[in-house]
């Protein structure tokens, strides 16, 4: 199996457009300690041929562009991306897919509930009926990905997207922030040699998600917060990493506390916010996290888990 990170940022990227906290500063500053990250997406083959996106951030274009795998490769209209499957229907995991909009055919896989938000907005019909195919899958069910790879989606505990709120408080008068159901959803990629886990979002770890952690060969989880107040603390907003349905890295409460128990190959922090101080290279939160276990993912990021041609474990190649 192939991986690519091809965006390793929360919503907003980094350096976020209007953001001039600590740590985006540096970013348009120049700073060699910082890279600059796109939102959040990964691709998957087997083959090398045929891919899956899981998400679909509104820079698909230039990840595209700059990643050969999934560049158009025969005929005057092609593209190796089979499939796309979403986690949320956040605006981070979904804007993306208003740029595959010209009439080329691919699945699209999500829970029933994310299709139906997709449904409820007529300008993701963009994506034309009879072309792209808009495909249920189901939690806790084996599906095929894309060729060679099974996937299973499974309810982690989080909230609905960030513009369905209102809707939500005019009707509750409140927003649920640990939801476990189809809004917010893990994906276990199995090709039958290794096992991986992406969890781009969580707001905090449950037993039955911690089982389904063990053993696996790499995870790539959420790390948009080093600490749950991160966002007040840099002046640049009133909410916390849990009512953003996140949890923090640091802490009790925190991933990697959650983590140290798990038997994990490689543990990889993705979805990472513009305000986190882990994406400074030396700082001394990326090293607590480093010296937990804990890689930083990056664009560009390629994670070749056991059993691939070069038959090496987990190698990076970036
Ligand atoms: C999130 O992950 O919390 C969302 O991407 C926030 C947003 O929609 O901006
Ligand atoms: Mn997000
Ligand atoms: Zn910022």
């Amino acid at each position: 199996m192939q991986l690519i990170v091809l965006g390793s940022a929360a919503g907003g990227g980094y350096p976020q457009w209007n953001c001039r906290c600590a740590v985006c500063a540096l970013a348009w500053q120049g700073d060699p300690r910082v890279k600059r990250r796109t939102q959040s997406s990964i691709a998957v083959s087997v083959d090398g041929e045929h891919w899956a996106l899981i998400n679909c951030a509104p820079e698909i274009l230039s990840q595209i562009q700059s990643r050969p795998a999934l560049q158009p490769q025969q005929g005057r209209r092609h593209t190796p991306v089979a499939s796309i499957l979403l986690t949320n229907a956040d605006i981070d995991h979904v804007a993306g897919l208003l740029s595959l909009r010209e009439g080329q055919a691919f699945t699209l896989k999500a829970t029933p509930a994310i299709h139906e938000v997709l449904r409820a907005n007529p300008v993701f019909d963009v994506l034309a009926e009879g072309v792209v195919e808009r495909q249920p899958v189901r939690l806790d069910t084996p599906f095929e990905l894309v060729a060679g790879v099974t996937a299973e989606i499974f309810a982690v505990p989080g909230k609905i997207a960030l513009y369905l709120e209102a809707g939500e408080i005019a009707a509750r008068g409140e927003v649920a922030t640990a939801l476990e159901g189809e809004q917010t959803v893990g994906v276990e990629i199995r090709d039958g040699i290794s096992r991986l886990l992406f969890i781009p979002g969580c707001a905090r770890m449950t037993e039955p998600l911690a089982a389904r952690i063990a053993g696996a060969d790499a995870v790539l989880f959420d790390g948009t917060v080093w600490q749950d107040d991160e966002m007040i603390c840099a002046g640049v907003g009133s909410k916390t990493g849990a009512r953003m349905g996140h949890m923090a890295m640091s802490g009790p409460a925190g991933s990697i506390a959650a983590f140290a128990g798990l038997d994990v190959g490689r543990k990889i922090y993705v979805h990472i916010n513009n305000t986190n101080p882990v994406l400074i290279d030396g700082s001394p939160e990326r090293l607590a996290a480093e010296a937990a276990g804990w890689e930083i993912a990056e664009d560009g990021m390629e994670i070749a888990p056991r059993g691939t041609p070069a038959g090496a474990p987990m190698e990076i190649a970036s």
